[in-house]
């Protein structure tokens, strides 16, 4: 398999500790068999119970954010080593909540994306286009911005998932079609195989995501270029293991 299927959940500001440990307890022989990784990316209190919660399982925790610098006069931040002491595998950067309400810029991605590749966290890098970038034509070009600037510097794109997330598409019910998703991914692709190497963008899991569900995502899955799923509202219930389970 050139590249292993890999359905992330990304719990936003949602759960708690009680809630969410039920939940990955309940989610744990659902997706014991799965064909693809496992990730849930919780918020950054819950990370200790959740990753006893779901220890000895297929069930990998994933933090939401992750700040570049390794320690310091940063209140309210949290460092990729500190993510590390807790077991954290994987990380959530640069997506488009965080873009919109809290100032990120590509260039702070690539300060955390550095940060955490340095730590040996492995990076789930959000990029996508808002509504009007998408109605006045200019997909590709923020596409294309978002991985030059935000990927800058990085030496083995094989380190990195890429989540594509259309703006327009994220807790509103309206995903991609199938047709759209697949064709966007592919411009990802082929720009990572300009910017890095063709050969090395080829390996790279490249996920979609925004309204991603049990209904939706087989047909998603379907396709060539798409290789899993960051999954908000649905990573909140039992419908996950069905996305995780997509290919059964
Ligand atoms: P929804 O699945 O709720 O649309 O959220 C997608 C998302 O933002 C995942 O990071």
């Amino acid at each position: 398999m050139l590249r292993k299927p890999f359905i992330a959940g990304n719990w936003k500001m949602n759960m708690t500790a009680e809630s969410g440990a039920k939940l990955i307890e309940e989610l744990k022989p659902l997706v014991k068999d799965a064909n693809c990784d496992v990730a849930l990316c919780v918020p950054a209190i819950l990370i200790p119970a959740m990753v006893k919660a779901a220890a000895g399982s297929n069930i990998k925790i994933g933090a939401e954010n992750v700040h570049w610098a390794a320690s310091g006069a940063f209140t309210g931040e949290i460092s990729a080593e500190m993510l590390k002491e807790y077991g954290v595998e994987y990380v959530i950067i640069g997506h488009s909540e965080r873009r919109q309400y809290f100032g990120e810029t590509d260039e702070t991605v690539n300060k955390r994306l550095t940060a955490a590749l340095a730590a040996g966290l492995k990076p789930i890098v959000c990029v996508g286009e808002t509504l009007s970038e998408r109605e006045s034509g200019e997909t590709e070009k923020v596409l294309y911005r978002q991985l030059a600037e935000g990927l800058k510097g990085v030496e083995d794109i094989k380190k990195i998932v890429i989540a594509y997330e259309p703006v327009w598409a994220i807790g509103t019910g309206k995903t991609a079609t199938d047709e759209q998703a697949q064709e966007t991914i592919a411009y990802i692709r082929k720009t990572l195989g300009e910017l890095f190497c063709p050969k090395c963008a080829e390996k790279v899991i490249i996920q979609y995501g925004g309204s991603m569900n049990a209904g939706n995502c087989k047909g998603l899955m379907a396709q060539p270029d798409i290789d899993g799923g960051l999954i908000g509202g649905a990573s909140l219930k039992l419908d996950f293991a069905k996305i995780v389970n997509f290919d059964k």
